[in-house]
């Protein structure tokens, strides 16, 4: 993709990120501009997670202590405290979505959803005012039923169509995609269902998880079919798949500390923008699409043009990123106080982004 190298773009939107509380967010805040992203669409699963937009607004005040030159789009947890008013009075109060993730499937779900039915009251509500539903699409394991963490998502996309049949209306983000299932479910929804895709996800498959915790993420990665699957989906230019990164930075004492369970999470934050470039390439090489389907104008709509239109968001500050193909090499790790944490794809070679 020599033909990007020198290019100006709009800044980049991620939305879908992880950006933490306390030590672990001051180390990843400043890490977001350099990723070339200024408008990020904030996941609330914090400990104790983001039930209110009161809390949602003060937990956007101490990001933006960190750093004001971002654009936070705030979201809440999906969980027994939210009603239709809650709903009604966050969207006033500025909030735009909320994440529903079923219970026990990942980082900080403990408190998530076990029944779907028991939310159609806020659902319409959020349908009624235009509050976006972003699901995390994963059935729990289910050992009775065969389900693993390979087919949780495919298992859930029945859910996805149900939803999507008794709120046609709402606007519904099937975040992280990573199957050929997931992709198709979403192209046969209406206009107000679209999903998000990973960084990451364009470049990893089962096998390269299976023996690296800093390739572990919930969704897992998938077969190779799948992963071109979504190369192809990103690079469709329908406006149906944008990116959020899912960037979900843990402590590296939580990825390979030996004890417990690994941390599920990919840090993807600081090289966002330059990631998706990478992936396209080697899609490239592996002839998965050609350089000619990579456009500028489609380039520009997955790093944010898409989102930007479904979320109904203007970039006002029209800021700018360069692209350009130097010897940056992906750093080692990310340090701030008491925390360490380590990038996708650290020590290899990487695009580079200025502003
Ligand atoms: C924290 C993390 O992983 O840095 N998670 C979070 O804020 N969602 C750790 C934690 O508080 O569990
Ligand atoms: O891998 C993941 N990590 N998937 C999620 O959905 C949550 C995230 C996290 O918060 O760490
Ligand atoms: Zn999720
Ligand atoms: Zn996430």
């Amino acid at each position: 993709l020599t033909k990007f190298d020198g290019l100006e773009l709009p800044a980049s939107a991620d939305f879908h990120v992880h950006l933490r509380d306390g030590n672990m967010m001051k180390a990843v805040v400043p890490t977001v501009r350099q990723g070339g992203v200024n408008t990020v669409y904030v996941m609330p699963n914090l400990v104790p997670p983001l039930t209110s937009a009161s809390d949602a607004l003060a937990y956007k005040q101490r990001l933006r202590e960190e750093d004001p030159n971002i654009n936070y789009l705030m979201t809440l947890y999906l969980h027994e405290k939210i009603t239709p008013a809650v709903v009604k009075g966050a969207k006033v109060q500025g909030v735009v979505g909320i994440k529903s993730y079923p219970a026990g499937v990942t980082t900080n779900s403990s408190s998530g959803v076990l029944d779907y039915e028991v939310f159609y009251p806020v659902f319409r509500a959020m349908e009624q005012c235009g509050m976006v539903l972003n699901l995390h699409g994963e059935c729990p394991s289910d050992h009775g039923k065969n389900i693993t963490i390979l087919n949780a998502e495919s298992s859930f996309l029945p859910t996805l169509k149900s939803l999507h049949a008794q709120f046609p209306k709402l606007k519904i983000v099937l975040e992280h995609c990573t199957t050929r299932e997931a992709v198709e479910a979403v192209n046969e929804c209406g206009p107000n269902v679209v999903g998000t895709i990973t960084a990451h996800h364009l470049y990893l498959v089962v096998d390269d998880w299976a023996d690296d915790p800093f390739c572990y993420c919930k969704p897992v990665a998938k077969w190779p079919s799948d992963r071109e699957a979504l190369i192809k989906a990103a690079v469709s230019g329908t406006g149906k798949f944008f990116f959020g990164s899912d960037s979900a930075p843990h402590p590296i004492t939580a990825k390979k500390g030996g004890r417990g369970k690994t941390a599920a999470g990919v840090f993807t934050q600081p090289y966002c923008t330059q990631l998706v470039l990478g992936a396209f390439e080697q899609a490239i090489e592996r002839k998965v699409i050609t350089e000619d389907e990579v456009t500028e104008e489609i380039l520009t709509g997955f790093l944010g043009g898409y989102g930007r239109k479904f979320y109904g968001i203007t970039d006002s500050s029209n800021e700018k990123i360069v692209l350009w193909k130097g010897d940056e090499v992906i750093q080692e790790s990310f340090t701030g106080e008491g925390v360490e944490v380590v990038p996708f794809r650290r020590g290899q070679s990487t695009w580079s982004v200025s502003w």
